[in-house]
């Protein structure tokens, strides 16, 4: 069943990863892209979402939902606006969880139980885009759904069941002037078998 925070780009990634049996990769920024927008997230970066009705407004610790389901997000460079969408490398699952349910590094990494991960699924490159009970777990998860890996965001989003080989990298976060930034570069691998 299609989650209802699937959007038409990400049913077309997993689409083109499920039936080509590859990894997607960043879509190439062309000239007519503005400088900046198929970069990584850098430092000081804000968060802006990436889909649904608030779809481009800045993501305040207020808009998340404790105990999820995630925002889906891109970064944005705070000085040009420009939005960092050019590359799917670059999509964002933000989340809100009790911090006393965060391993140890996990909630060192969170404001407030905040916490930000790739949403781009390691095996091959899917968007991950549920948020679902864990397999034999009773707690819901992130999951991919074009060959069901699923990861636990309170351990630093590790496998917790199916193919994929590493956990989702972790974008630390900060909360300057009410909003929420990229506090330093991705932890971790982005992206799937060849991304
Ligand atoms: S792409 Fe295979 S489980 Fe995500």
């Amino acid at each position: 069943m299609p989650c209802s925070f699937q959007t038409r780009r990400s049913l077309l990634l997993a689409a083109l990863a499920t039936g080509a049996g590859l990894a997607t990769k960043p879509a190439a920024a062309d000239d007519d892209d503005p400088p900046g927008s198929d970069e990584r997230p850098k430092k000081g970066d804000r968060l802006v979402q990436s889909e649904g009705e608030q779809e481009g407004q800045l993501i305040k610790p207020d808009d998340l939902k404790l105990g999820g389901p995630p925002l889906h997000a891109w970064p944005q460079d705070p000085k040009t606006s420009v939005v960092r969408d050019r590359s799917v490398l670059n999509q964002l699952l933000i989340i809100r969880l009790d911090p006393a349910e965060l391993d140890e590094d996990t909630r060192a990494r969170a404001v407030d139980g905040i916490l930000a991960y790739s949403g781009i699924c390691v095996h091959a490159g899917c968007p991950v885009s549920e948020w679902v009970k864990g397999d034999g777990l009773d707690k819901d998860v992130f999951k991919c759904p074009c060959h069901n890996s699923e990861y636990d965001p309170r351990e630093g989003a590790k496998v917790v069941f199916g193919p994929a080989p590493r956990r989702l990298a972790a974008l630390p976060l900060a909360v300057v002037d009410g909003a929420l930034v990229v506090a330093a570069p991705f932890i971790g691998k982005v992206g799937g078998q060849q991304g």
